[in-house]
């Protein structure tokens, strides 16, 4: 019969019998985000060797346009990685955001406040860094890596096993480490009843463009007005990066350029609008924006870390920054255990991952509900977030706070 194959066709799942190519490795990374990849890189710097397996090719991975504040923590780490030449060179130092309320700014100096600073350089350049330092040092990295599944994860000999150009592989590990973001397999083979799940999803979504233009000023400025939310952020002196909050029923193909910088323009005001250079968008997509933990962030030898465990609304820019503090966590874990036989921070690891978390939470969601439009929003809503605002703007005390949190809690 035309169509039908005379031998069973096994799809997409290995059959038991099937032949496995068998490797060993002392760390699986699934994932090669910058959770997975910075991971890898500061390993290798510590003698300890891992494989990197990700799903999709090095070009998508390096196509998806993310956001780009760091804190010095994470410029530390990446410095730590040997993978900070580029990011001193092109990064750019800010001391200070501004925020404004209607047509009324205030301005949040970091230097002054807090003797600090953040780092603006795009994530999807740190990516490119990452993987060009782990090519260099012979990192062993999978692309293009199918049917990702974990095995045997609680007991001593944990695998790995995945297909490529259809051949399946196994590699046998001491420790599997899930890099492998919020739509990961990692988190997803938990048995609900062993994984507590912590969600707000925020009634709005982030529509953001990337053009070639000259970034509106040289801070970054978070905007909240009655029409909603908006930012003005950037990648260089010469791309710049812009937001507005709109409905998450919104399709990209609904907002032409023009509609962008026409709603941008009436959210920053005359005053701020007069300064913007509008051009033609090189990327424009959607994001939802959600606040999500799950608990606990270790599983026997399987460790959850960055994107996979947890989720923040991007109006803080903690996203990248908490995924590179998890993986400090669990680099000096796995350097305790591998180097000095101990195993007590390997123990600790979702405890301590953890708590940071909730606090990176809590600002996020803090920054969200100050900043954002919600539908139900009423009169009395909109009165206190702008009592807020001027409590921020008339107090050094609450500036401070934002300050303390915006350039990042200590690791
Ligand atoms: N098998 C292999 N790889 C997978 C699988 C799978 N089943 N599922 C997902 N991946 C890969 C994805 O393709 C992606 O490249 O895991 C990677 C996860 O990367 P990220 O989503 O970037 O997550 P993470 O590395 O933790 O980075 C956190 O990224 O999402 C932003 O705001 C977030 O800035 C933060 C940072
Ligand atoms: C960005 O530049 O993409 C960006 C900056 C700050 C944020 C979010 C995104 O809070």
């Amino acid at each position: 019969m035309a169509g039908l194959s005379v031998h069973p066709v096994v799809s997409g799942r290995a059959s038991a019998q099937e032949k496995r190519l068998k490797t060993r490795t002392q760390v699986v990374i699934i994932g090669a985000g910058p959770s997975g990849l910075l991971l890898s890189q500061l390993l290798h710097l510590r003698g300890i060797e891992s494989v990197v397996l990700e799903r999709q090719s090095r070009e998508y991975v390096l196509s998806r346009v993310r956001a780009g504040v760091l804190e010095q923590a994470t410029v530390a780490l990446l410095e730590q990685a040997q993978v900070g030449a580029r990011m001193r060179r092109e990064g750019l130092v800010h001391e200070g955001v501004l925020l404004q309320f209607d047509s009324r700014v205030h301005r949040i100096d970091f230097r002054d406040l807090v003797g600090s600073s953040v780092m603006v350089y795009g994530q999807t350049e740190v990516t490119r860094d990452l993987m060009n330092a782990r090519d260099a040092a012979g990192g062993q990295l999978v692309y293009e890596a199918q049917e990702v599944a974990l095995l045997d994860y609680e007991s001593e000999r944990p695998r790995v096993s995945y297909r490529k150009d259809g051949q399946l592989h196994e590699i046998e590990c001491d420790y599997i480490a899930g890099c492998d973001g919020f739509h990961g397999v990692c988190r997803a083979s938990i048995p609900a009843d062993r994984i507590a799940l912590f969600e707000r999803v925020y009634p709005f979504g982030w529509l953001g463009i990337l053009s070639r233009t000259r970034p509106l000023d040289e801070e970054l400025i978070y905007t909240s007005h009655s029409r909603g939310f908006a930012l003005a952020s950037m990648r260089s002196h010469a791309v710049s990066r812009y937001y507005v909050q709109c409905s998450l029923d919104d399709k990209v193909e609904q907002w032409s350029d023009d509609r962008f910088w026409e709603e941008f323009s009436l959210r920053v005001g005359p005053e701020i609008s007069a300064r913007l250079e509008t051009g033609p968008s090189i990327e424009k997509s959607i994001a939802p924006l959600r606040s999500f933990v799950a608990e606990p962030m270790r599983f026997g030898n399987l460790f959850l870390v960055g994107d996979a465990a947890h989720i923040v609304p991007p109006t803080g820019a903690k996203g990248l920054n908490l995924a590179a503090s998890d993986v400090g966590y669990l680099c000096r874990a796995l350097v305790d255990r591998y180097q000095h036989h101990r195993h007590e921070a390997l123990a600790a690891y979702s405890e301590t991952a953890l708590r940071r978390i909730w606090r990176a939470e809590r600002f996020s969601w803090w920054m969200t509900s100050l900043m954002h439009r919600f539908p139900e929003t009423t009169g009395f809503d909109r009165r206190v977030q702008v009592a807020e605002f001027d409590y921020l703007a008339g107090s050094r005390a609450a500036s401070t706070a934002l300050a303390e949190n915006y350039i990042g809690l200590p690791h």
